[in-house]
């Protein structure tokens, strides 16, 4: 179908303050109250917001499960998470990502899950749109979260090599992908099932800006159509290898009462691990299936 473009308006049009990070596909939010209730008019800007910065940045808020759940359905549907153990039993359309047991524990296993390169929900027929996480506890260093701009990334590639990936279709599952043993990989017999391949182009178009996007991940692609496996590990590593420049690195350094929304359409993420297992580490997370603001 026909993208609809949205114009973006510029920062002053904005109804808060917009301070880009310098070199970095990311901003910094001020001005707004997350736990208040927002007008349909904010959402709005701040989804138009990500098709300039696809991380967005605040400090200070403070959001209980209920105000969180509240904040983010203003965007759209939430997923539930896969994996039933990390729902939020109130919120089930919230999930918890903590290295905390019930019992008060630290899993120490915390500090490799989801870091690897990934887009959230690559493995879904119809992928998700924004990714929301909000920090209650932190470590004091390491344990960060890293992000990369997909279409930055495209327009770094060969033009011959863009040219081929636009002609290739992705095939993704849960975990699959030649860094996909580094994830949390514990699906249950009867979700593996359910989990076959969904077909991807490698090169996505942005509804909103129709930028190309490159649309591999290690994580979760695992192959190419009409290629082999071998070609196509190779080929997925080779691109990430292009992507993840230091350089376009955005990394973010939790404190307690940070929220980043980030647009999983046009970037990939992942944990950045690097901090002692013993540190606690919770956070919440909202998965926006697709984005519908209401009036
Ligand atoms: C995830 C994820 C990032 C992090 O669990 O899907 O991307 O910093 N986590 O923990
Ligand atoms: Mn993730």
């Amino acid at each position: 179908g026909q993208a609809r473009r949205r114009h973006w308006l510029g920062p002053r049009n904005m109804p808060f303050n917009i301070t880009p990070i310098d070199g970095k596909p990311a901003a910094q939010i001020k001005g707004l109250d997350l736990s208040q209730p927002l007008d349909p008019a904010v959402y709005r800007a701040l989804v138009q917001t990500l098709s300039k910065y696809p991380v967005l940045v605040f400090h200070g808020q403070d959001l209980d499960a209920a105000a969180f759940h509240g904040f983010t359905r203003g965007f759209g549907s939430l997923q539930e998470h896969v994996l039933h153990k990390y729902r939020h039993t109130e919120f089930p359309g919230l999930s918890w990502l903590t290295n905390v047991a019930s019992d008060g524990s630290v899993d120490e296993f915390g500090v490799r899950r989801a870091t690897t390169w990934h887009s959230d929900g690559s493995y879904t027929a119809i992928p998700p749109t924004l990714g929301i996480l909000h920090a209650y506890e932190t470590p004091h260093t390491g344990g960060g979260t890293l992000f990369i701009d997909m279409g930055a990334a495209f327009d770094r590639l060969a033009p011959a090599l863009q040219t081929r990936l636009r002609s290739l279709t992705g095939l993704h599952r849960h975990g699959a992908g030649p860094g996909g043993d580094m994830y949390d990989n514990s699906l249950s017999d009867e979700q593996k099932e359910n989990h076959r391949d969904v077909f991807h182009p490698a090169v996505t178009q942005h509804p909103d800006t129709g930028r190309h996007i490159l649309y591999v991940n290690e994580t979760h692609t695992h192959k190419f159509a009409g290629m082999n496996k071998t070609d196509s590990i190779a080929l997925v590593n080779d691109l990430l290898a292009h992507a993840v420049q230091p350089d376009a690195i955005y990394r973010h350094q939790w404190t307690p009462g940070d929220m980043l929304i980030w647009d999983e359409r046009s970037t990939i993420h992942r944990g950045e691990g690097d901090y002692t297992p013993t540190a606690r580490r919770i956070m919440l997370r909202a998965i926006i299936d697709q984005i519908s603001i209401h009036e």
